[in-house]
């Protein structure tokens, strides 16, 4: 009896996602607590700027390598589970992951000093500076050509077929553009220190 009550409140726990949540948070603080000994706002700033990029990129790689690929596969009557409930929710996280990872990108770069070099392409920051030109362009594809033509396409507002089709196929390259650029963007930003 004490043990299934163990699995019931375990579960009722790992249901939860904020309370899972929170819990990383708490052993996150433990760690840098008691390892590091303080609280460095300099990390703190690029541990929410690398866990943004995994909440963007993570689920850009989900569209590209998942939900796009299976689309075809799926039988139509099946077809608006993912289309009215899985992809407008992966929308939403896919997008303000996108922001969360740029305004926290920017803001790593002004802590560090180096934002206007690095946009401006100077010679030792060069390599984030093109990493972040690339992430601003995909930035840009997300809110301005992905969102405004995912939300023709899955029906969130109102057009005929024909200008449907065309959005979901706009979408889809452009979709297909950021996993291109994110594999030079993510090399810039894990070489940056390289001093190139
Ligand atoms: C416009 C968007 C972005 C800007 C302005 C930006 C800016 C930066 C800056 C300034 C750094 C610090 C580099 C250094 O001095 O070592 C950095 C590191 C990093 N960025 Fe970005 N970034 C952007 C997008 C992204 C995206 C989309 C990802 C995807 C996951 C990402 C992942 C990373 C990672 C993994 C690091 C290395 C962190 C470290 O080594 O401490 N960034 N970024």
């Amino acid at each position: 009896m004490h043990q299934f009550m163990g699995v019931v409140t375990m579960a009722k726990f790992f249901g939860n996602l904020n309370a899972v949540l929170v819990a990383g948070l708490v052993l996150m603080l433990a760690v840098l607590i008691g390892v590091q000994g303080s609280l460095d706002a300099n990390y703190l700033w690029r541990w929410a700027h690398v866990i943004s990029g995994i909440m963007w990129i993570g689920h850009l790689y989900y569209f590209n390598f998942t939900q796009i690929p299976t689309m075809p596969k799926i039988p139509a009557e099946l077809k608006p589970g993912v289309s009215k409930h899985i992809a407008p929710a992966a929308l939403f996280w896919f997008r303000y992951g996108a922001l969360a990872t740029i305004v926290t990108g920017i803001v790593v770069a002004i802590q560090a000093g180096y934002a206007h070099q690095a946009f401006t392409l100077q010679p030792p920051f060069r390599t984030i500076g093109i990493g972040m030109w690339l992430a601003l362009i995909m930035g840009f594809n997300v809110w301005f050509i992905i969102w405004p033509n995912q939300k023709k396409a899955l029906g969130l507002v109102e057009a005929d077929d024909a200008t449907k089709a065309k959005a979901a196929t706009t979408a889809m390259m452009f979709s297909r553009t950021n996993t291109l650029l994110s594999i030079a963007m993510l090399y810039c930003m894990i070489s940056a220190e390289s001093g190139y």
